[in-house]
């Protein structure tokens, strides 16, 4: 499999080639990309050194069979043609492509038949948050229809890239020295605090990334579920966490819930409460799978049950899904290796 990697010094673009190589994923020639910042900086995989290329709209995709790009949604937009035109499939993370009709939008546990058809050739990997919630929510609507949920999320800073990243361990740094925090990359300081406000406000009040868990919700559950979201960016490193309360169309118990979570492809049930066990971003950053636990009933509706998950937004809401995405397309002959 000929696989390109646009956006590779970034934080998903480093953990692309992480998750290539830890899958044993069937690379035998690999192409990076990014803009002139990394061009010439120099990665490794599988033993040996690649070298980034500057994204050009040129020929440099011939030949391609998969694009991994994670590069911003304007980068997505401008290179899509280039990207794709010589038949290479772009796998692309940024929200650019996500509710256009003739792009699929994939989770592997949740819709994968949708990747089958690809008309552009493109195929888009949700939103970090959209996809860990919808992973649990896969399970739940087995068992009854989710007509309501609400949610909270507690958002990592890598959400924000490498350089937000940077951003938290200096603040943190610059506060234990008695300097001033510097703020770039986030509306306020980070460190030390919770920012209710994760991308753009839009004219409803809800922001942005709000409004993606509603809209990418329906899109993969192929449903008229109502999602109502509160996004907020906390001081943590790595892993995103949600407090998720969903109203059902008939009552789900919490045992038969907490089967179905534990039967669910891709979750790991974490609950004991009275031994301090509930997943936590410390414990979750760096593993695949989607961590549930606190499953319980809502006291304040009859058909409402409540929940805790924690998965990390790098891996299972970034470069891991696209790449299970790209071993489905391999699996169902769509992509030859
Ligand atoms: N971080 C997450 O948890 C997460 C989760 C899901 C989806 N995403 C999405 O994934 C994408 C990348 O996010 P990130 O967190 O990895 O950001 P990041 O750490 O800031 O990295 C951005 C990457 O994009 C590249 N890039 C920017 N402009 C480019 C251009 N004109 N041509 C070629 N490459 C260009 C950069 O390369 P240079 O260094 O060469 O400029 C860099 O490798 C975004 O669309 C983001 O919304 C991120």
């Amino acid at each position: 499999m000929r696989v390109a990697i646009v956006g590779a010094s970034g934080a998903v673009g480093q953990e692309f080639l992480r998750v290539l190589e830890e899958h044993g994923f069937p690379v035998t020639e690999l192409v990076l990309f990014g803009s002139e910042r990394s061009e010439g900086r120099s990665y490794m995989f599988g033993g040996k050194e690649y070298t980034v290329r500057r994204l050009c709209h040129n020929d440099d995709f011939k030949g391609i069979d998969v694009a991994f790009v994670s590069a911003g949604g304007s980068t997505s937009v401008e290179f899509a043609d280039t990207i794709t035109k010589h038949g290479t499939i772009m796998i692309d993370n940024s929200s650019a492509f996500r509710m256009d009709p003739a792009v699929p939008l994939v989770v592997p546990e949740v819709n994968p038949e949708d990747a089958l058809d690809t008309p552009r050739r493109i195929i888009a990997n949700p939103n970090c948050t959209t996809i860990q919630m919808v992973v649990a929510l896969k399970a739940i609507e087995g068992l009854s229809h989710i007509k309501r949920v609400h949610v909270a999320t507690y958002q990592a800073a890598s959400g924000a890239g490498a350089q937000a990243m940077a951003e938290l361990e200096n603040q943190h740094r610059q506060i234990t020295q008695g300097e001033t925090p510097t703020v770039e990359k986030f509306a306020h300081q980070l460190a030390y605090n919770l920012i209710p406000h994760v991308d753009v406000f839009t004219d409803n009040g809800y922001t942005k990334e709000e409004m993606k868990m509603y809209h990418e919700t329906r899109k993969i559950m192929h449903s008229d579920i109502e999602v109502s979201a509160t996004c907020v960016r906390v001081p943590v490193m790595r892993a995103h966490s949600e407090s998720v309360w969903v109203e059902t169309e008939k009552p789900v118990s919490v045992s038969a819930a907490r089967e179905a979570f534990a039967a669910g492809k891709g979750i790991v049930v974490v609950d004991d409460p009275g031994t301090g066990q509930y997943p936590m971003p410390l414990h979750v950053a760096g593993k695949e799978p989607v961590y549930v636990g606190r499953i319980r009933a809502d006291i304040s509706n009859p058909n409402g049950l409540t929940f805790w998950c924690v998965g990390d937004q790098i891996k299972k809401g970034a470069a891991l899904n696209a790449v299970q995405i790209a071993e489905l397309l391999i699996e169902r002959g769509v992509l030859k290796a």
